[in-house]
């Protein structure tokens, strides 16, 4: 048996992994929530994240990162390669959807939702991940596009063991994120993005992908010219 990771503390049931980890965590070390069941898990943009119970992990990683908070937008960046190479060593191959979803076969197998808590002159964030380990016992509701772990590669993980290969992988290109700046997180970032070209929709335009800015936003070529997407969702096409 393998002994229990120090980083994480895990509990049968809370509202949100996220609200716990901003309560509390200690403030000096990064550490994370894992739950087997949210009651009221959260999404971006105001939705929910339905967790049913052990169907998902449910993991908040509190850290304190390497920037200034104006550039905590970084941030979803880091997790979703970090999900990324998890995904790879699982023998899953995944795709990054900006700005913050990590899909298979076009369907949505993990989110993210960061937050951040600004106290005095330090602050700290809270990297929120959902990710399917298997499909709702009563199924996927008819407006999810969603996979998980099972329906991929049949297998059941140890929901534990994979929460500490993803705060390896978190902890991994946050340092290297921290070497090596911005340029390089949005390079690892596109490497693992869609192809240039793809077509995707944005408040009601259709447009094609061209890469990232150096802030992290989206580029798409709409009617001509380049539209850059700081916010909100692109869906794709
Ligand atoms: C999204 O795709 O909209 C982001 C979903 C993030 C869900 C995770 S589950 C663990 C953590 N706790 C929450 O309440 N939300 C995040």
């Amino acid at each position: 048996m393998t002994a229990p990771d120090s980083r994480i503390k895990f509990v049968e049931t809370c509202t949100s992994t996220n609200d716990l980890a901003h309560e509390l965590l200690p403030t000096d070390s990064a550490c994370a929530i894992v739950a087997a069941h949210q009651s009221k898990g959260r999404g971006r943009l105001g939705r929910a994240w339905v967790s049913e119970k052990n169907q998902g992990l449910y993991l908040s990683w509190r850290c304190t990162p390497p920037i200034p908070p104006a550039q905590g937008g970084a941030l979803p960046l880091v997790a979703a390669v970090a999900i990324h190479q998890l995904c790879d060593d699982l023998g899953i191959d995944s795709i990054l959807k900006w700005p913050n979803d990590v899909l298979v076969h076009g369907k949505k197998l993990a989110g993210i939702l960061c937050e951040a808590r600004i106290h005095g002159d330090h602050w700290h964030a809270v990297i929120g991940v959902g990710l399917n380990l298997a499909p709702p016992t009563e199924g996927w509701s008819q407006n999810l596009n969603a996979t998980s772990i099972h329906e991929e590669i049949g297998v059941v993980v140890d929901r534990m063991l994979l929460a500490s290969r993803l705060i390896d992988q978190l902890e991994n290109v946050l340092r290297r994120f921290k070497v090596n700046g911005m340029s390089w997180l949005i390079a690892q970032w596109t490497l693992r993005g869609p192809q240039l070209g793809t077509v995707f929709a944005h408040n009601g335009r259709t447009g094609s992908y061209e890469g990232l800015t150096e802030e992290g936003a989206i580029r798409l070529r709409i009617d001509g010219s380049i539209a850059i997407v700081t916010a909100g969702d692109v869906e794709l096409v």
